[in-house]
Order: C-alpha cells, then sequence, then structure tokens
C-alpha cells in the first residue's frame, strides 16, 4: 500500500469526550470515528486491524474444528419470545418494528437463531458434535457507551455455539473451546489471563474470562502468583478462616461515636483495627403471589468485616436471596432496628430477622458494630454472649490482595483486566426453551447440550492498546498491525537515489508478503515520523540520502530508542528476520 492512495488522518488532539488512552489514540490516530454515540465508523487504517483480529480469531476456530455462518442482524422477535428473553431482557436488547408492525431484535447476541438452526438441521446423534460460529455485527444498548470501541453500542463480536449429545460431550467441547482461545490469545501477542468466571446457576467451573493485563481494565482479576489460581472478583475466594474463633477478653460496651457512620470513621474515633469493626447491610426479599402481588416481605442484615466489600454473586446464591433481593427502604430499617443507618448492627434488635454473617464475622471476638442507637457504637461484642450465633454463615466478600489463596499456595494478589473473551457451558437452556432435540442411538429425542463463547473482535485493539503505547502513540504487536512496516523515504522529491531505493525495497517487501506501506505523501521527516508513531506501525525503514551515499537505510522498532544502520543490500533479509519470516 501506498500512503498517498490510502487514508492517513491523524489529529493533534483527541476529542474532549475520551477519557482512556485507547480511545484518545484511536481517535487522533484515525483508526474509528464517531458517528453517534457507541457508534463509530471504522475507519480505514482501524478496518485493517480489526480484519486481522478476525483472520487470526478465523483460523484457529477452523483448526478447532468449528464452522462459520452467518446470522442475520436483525432478528424475528418470535424466536426471543420462545426462550422469553424478548420479554425478560433489559433496555439493552434493541426492539423494532417492521411497516407491518411486526416485532424484531438487533441481536446483541444470537443463541435463540442458533438453536433454532440446530433443531432444524440435526436430527441425529451421528451429526454431533457441531460447533457454529459468526464473526458478525453486534447491537447492546448499553447503559453507559464509553471508552471508544471497549464499550460500544455497536460492536463485532466471534461468537460460536456448540452442540453436543450429552454433558461430558458438552465439557469435551467447552475443553476444545478453551484451548483454541488460548493459541489465539498467544497470537495476538498480549499479556493475558484466563481466569474462572461466575457460570450462573449451572455450577461447576466451566466459564472462564480471557482478560487482557492492564491498569485502566474495568475488571478485578485475582490470581494466586505462586499456582495457577486465577478468578474474576465475582467468583474468587479466599482460603476459609483456619482454626477456632477466639475467646472472649473484652466486656460488652457502649461507646459514644457522634457523627461517626462508617467503619474506618469509628475505628479511628474508638482507635482500633478496621479488621475488628463489623458493617452491617440491610436487605429485603419479597414473596410474589399467585396474583403476581408483593407478598410477605422478609428483612435480612448482612454482617461485613469492616475492611471488606459484599459480594452480589455470592450472595445471591445464599439460601432464600437466590431469588432475587433488594436493599431494604428506609423505613424498613426504622421499623427492625429503631435507627437509621450508621449505627445499626445485630445486638439487641426489635424484630426479628434473618441475619447472614460473612465466614469471617462468624469467627470475631471483641468486635466493633452500631448501637442500634443515634451517635453509638458497641465494643467488645461476642457471638453466643452478647448476641445469638449467627442464623447463616457464608462467603458474601469479595477477596483482598492478600488474603490466603483457596489452594493453599500463598497469597492472592489483584491486577486489573479488560474482558475481551469469555467461554461459557450452558447446558440445556436454550434447547430445553426451544425444544432442540435429537434422536439417540435407541431413537429416543434428547435435549441438545450446548456451550457459547465470544470474542470482542473490535474491543480488541482497544485492549491491545491499553496494554501498548507510549506518550508518542500506539505500539501495535506485529500480529495485529495495521501494517507490519513502514517505509519513510526522506525527500524523494529532491533525490532520485533515495526515491529508487524506497520503491526498490517497497517492491521486495510485498514480493517477499510482507504487509508494508510506502509514505510516498511528500510529508516532512518530523511530521512523518510522528504519524507513524502515533499510528503505532511497529517496523520503520528510513530511507535518507546521506545514510544512502554510504549503502545504508536506517531501521527503526518502535520500541527502540535509537535507529540501527543495515546496509542496503542486506535491508530485505534483517526485515525478514525481524518479522520472523
Ligand atoms: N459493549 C461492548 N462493546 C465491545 N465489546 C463487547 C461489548 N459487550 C461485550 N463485548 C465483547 O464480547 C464478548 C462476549 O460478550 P459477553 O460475555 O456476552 O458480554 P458480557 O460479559 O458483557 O455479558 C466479551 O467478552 C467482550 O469482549
Ligand atoms: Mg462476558
Amino acid at each position: 500500500m501506498k500512503a498517498s492512495q490510502f487514508l492517513v488522518s491523524t489529529l493533534k488532539e483527541a476529542p474532549a469526550d475520551a477519557e482512556v488512552v485507547s480511545h484518545k489514540l484511536m481517535m487522533r490516530a484515525g483508526m474509528i470515528k464517531k458517528l453517534g454515540a457507541g457508534i463509530y465508523n471504522y475507519m480505514p487504517m482501524g478496518l485493517r486491524v480489526i480484519r486481522k483480529v478476525e483472520a487470526i480469531v478465523r483460523e484457529e476456530m477452523n483448526r478447532a474444528g468449528a464452522v462459520e455462518l452467518s446470522m442475520p442482524v436483525v432478528q424475528p422477535a418470535e424466536l426471543w419470545q420462545e426462550t422469553g428473553r424478548f420479554e425478560k431482557m433489559g433496555p439493552e436488547l434493541l426492539r423494532i418494528k417492521d411497516r407491518h408492525e411486526r416485532d424484531f431484535v438487533v441481536q446483541p447476541t444470537s443463541e435463540e437463531v442458533v438453536t433454532d438452526i440446530a433443531r432444524q438441521e440435526i436430527r441425529s446423534y451421528k451429526q454431533l458434535p457441531k460447533n457454529f460460529y459468526q464473526i458478525q455485527t453486534k447491537f447492546r444498548d448499553e447503559r453507559r457507551p464509553r471508552f471508544g470501541l471497549m464499550r460500544g453500542r455497536e460492536f463485532i463480536m466471534k461468537d460460536a455455539y456448540s452442540f453436543d449429545r450429552d454433558q461430558v460431550a458438552a465439557k469435551a467441547s467447552y475443553q476444545v473451546m478453551a484451548q483454541a482461545y488460548r493459541r489465539i490469545f498467544d497470537r495476538f501477542g498480549l499479556s493475558y489471563r484466563a481466569v474462572s468466571a461466575d457460570s450462573g446457576a449451572i455450577g461447576g467451573d466451566l466459564s472462564e474470562e480471557f482478560q487482557v493485563i492492564a491498569a485502566t481494565g474495568e475488571d478485578a482479576i485475582v490470581y494466586c502468583p505462586g499456582s495457577d489460581y486465577a478468578a474474576n472478583i465475582e467468583k474468587a475466594e479466599a482460603l476459609a478462616p483456619q482454626g477456632p474463633r477466639p475467646a472472649p477478653t473484652q466486656v460488652l460496651t457502649k461507646a459514644a461515636t457522634p457523627g461517626k457512620t462508617t467503619c474506618p470513621e469509628v475505628a479511628e474515633l474508638l482507635d482500633v483495627s478496621l479488621q475488628s469493626t463489623v458493617k452491617s447491610l440491610v436487605l429485603a426479599t419479597d414473596e410474589i403471589t399467585d396474583k403476581e402481588q408483593i407478598g410477605k416481605t422478609t428483612i435480612w442484615l448482612l454482617l461485613l468485616r469492616g475492611d471488606h466489600d459484599m459480594n452480589e454473586v455470592k450472595l445471591g446464591k445464599v439460601p432464600g436471596l437466590d431469588t432475587g433481593f433488594r436493599f431494604a427502604t428506609a423505613e424498613e430499617i426504622e421499623a427492625h432496628f429503631g435507627c437509621q443507618p450508621g449505627y445499626l448492627g445485630p445486638v439487641g434488635l426489635k424484630k426479628p430477622l434473618n441475619i447472614v454473617a460473612d465466614r469471617e464475622v462468624a469467627v470475631m471476638a471483641d468486635w466493633v458494630c452500631g448501637a442500634n442507637e443515634m451517635d453509638f457504637h458497641l465494643t467488645g461484642v461476642n457471638w453466643g454472649r452478647d448476641l445469638p450465633e449467627p442464623d447463616l454463615v457464608a462467603d458474601i466478600r469479595n477477596v483482598v490482595a492478600g488474603d490466603l489463596s483457596p489452594d493453599g499456595q500463598g497469597v492472592l494478589a489483584i491486577e486489573r483486566g479488560i474482558e475481551v473473551g469469555h467461554v461459557f457451558y450452558l447446558g440445556t437452556k436454550y434447547s430445553k426453551a426451544m425444544n432442540a432435540t435429537f434422536l439417540d442411538e435407541n431413537g429416543k429425542p434428547q435435549f441438545m447440550e450446548m456451550g457459547c463463547y465470544g470474542i470482542g473482535i473490535t474491543r480488541l485493539p482497544a485492549a491491545a492498546i491499553e496494554q501498548n503505547h507510549d506518550e508518542r502513540g500506539i505500539i501495535w504487536p506485529d500480529a495485529i498491525a495495521p501494517f507490519t512496516v513502514v517505509l519513510c523515504p526522506i525527500s524523494p522529491e529532491r533525490s532520485p537515489e533515495v526515491k529508487a531505493a524506497g520503491e526498490q525495497l517497497y517492491a521486495e517487501l510485498l514480493a517477499a508478503g510482507v504487509d508494508v506501506l510506502l509514505d510516498d505523501r511528500g510529508e516532512r521527516p518530523g511530521a512523518m515520523f510522528a504519524d507513524w508513531e502515533l499510528i503505532g506501525v511497529p517496523h520503520r525503514v528510513t530511507i535518507g540520502d546521506r545514510a544512502l551515499k554510504e549503502g545504508q537505510v536506517e531501521y527503526q522498532h518502535r520500541r527502540d530508542a535509537a535507529a540501527t544502520k543495515v546496509p542496503v543490500a542486506e535491508a530485505l533479509a534483517f526485515l525478514k528476520s525481524r518479522l520472523g519470516l
């Protein structure tokens, strides 16, 4: 490609709405152009990166035995009504009507359509397993589209769906994908981690996210440096507290804590550690009657150590809270505690309620909590002595760095990541809802076992930039760079030798199959270099009059501090070896 034919359109300044570095640099490098909130044009420079990402994904999916198809972006609502998702999904699902007032959706994912295909095409166990995938436009009407391609409303996803005869075979298909994903992410040349994720109601460990490590990532990922334990924060567990609860050493005392409503404030005032305080969170569950009316409401008190945060996913697995919960209202709290939030606690309650103590709180002695009286807390609180043992003890908190790893191999560390892929075992959720069956060896219909596997094709370049950039711009890994090599002749209009050497190296590299761009725009050297450093082409060759007179060109990798002189005659071989060709 010659730069004069291509579209190179860089900007000095990033638009004001670009918050993260990848968004700023993609805008400045002319890779994307905003059309609306969360909706972008993929400009020629950006599309080249996207196509390279797609090519790697396609190659590895094919290698793993998946078959490509393409499903419509606009899908009839009937299929989505079969699974109930047309009604159940929130406003993320874009619902539209055609000229006949018929309902449609713009696909946010395609379980319904692919299951419809499978139930028509797959009749016998002999046709299984099958894995269908597509690389296709998705639309999710995200509440907060932001960070450019990172969280768009329209984006491209690779979505794959496996169909199997039974659970054993489905788990094998899942493992094939989990391995293919490792090959894919290795090829991108990014530092990533596969972390186990919550698998919803199904349980088990068959859900993994592929996270690109980046300080700006939205997700907290937990890992053990001494082992291969890794999980996202929703799922991560610490080793259960060891040993018996210590015996009480303090007497129960009421302490004045005027205006101190948080654990850190109380700990500071009373000069105790934050770890000896307990915070109270009040939830409510509503029974729904046959007539869809709200029946009995139950109030729940959650107790967490002052330095710990509640984990909603874990909480959602506590018996009684597993059908949904909400925060209690101010009136409900007043009625049960006789006091407003800030001074709540489990001692001497007015009305009975369900108490769930985090595992860590259950083994504490001599702790501090609210006295259920404005401006007062209790110190020296002890289970069994000052209040009954907790009704329920469960792991309901997020782990923190320094917690013991559940495998006993050291302490946990936390880093930030960007979710770029997700593999998930679905079971028969969709096949049952849509009656997708096949006939087994005995001629008996059986529901298909399914798995689904996504990769955020357009999120990946953004994640790559978050991980690979400097103050001058992007630094692409070779595998997904818009161009692998850029040739920069200096003032070729003044030197026929420079012009000819540039043209010749360009022709040689093209013939060797290198994705090379010749910058023939006639830009001044400073502007030319600034453009390619911003755009992030990893390998640059400068062809200047002076070096050329000595028979040399200058090579510089985007990460190199200075250029290396290379004899013109060896330039091709030198580049090929740098590119691993
Ligand atoms: N709004 C979005 N913009 C860009 N990529 C997205 C978006 N939502 C999801 N993706 C990508 O698609 C992949 C599969 O999506 P999925 O796991 O269904 O999404 P989520 O984790 O948001 O529920 C994600 O791992 C992510 O890389
Ligand atoms: Mg996901």
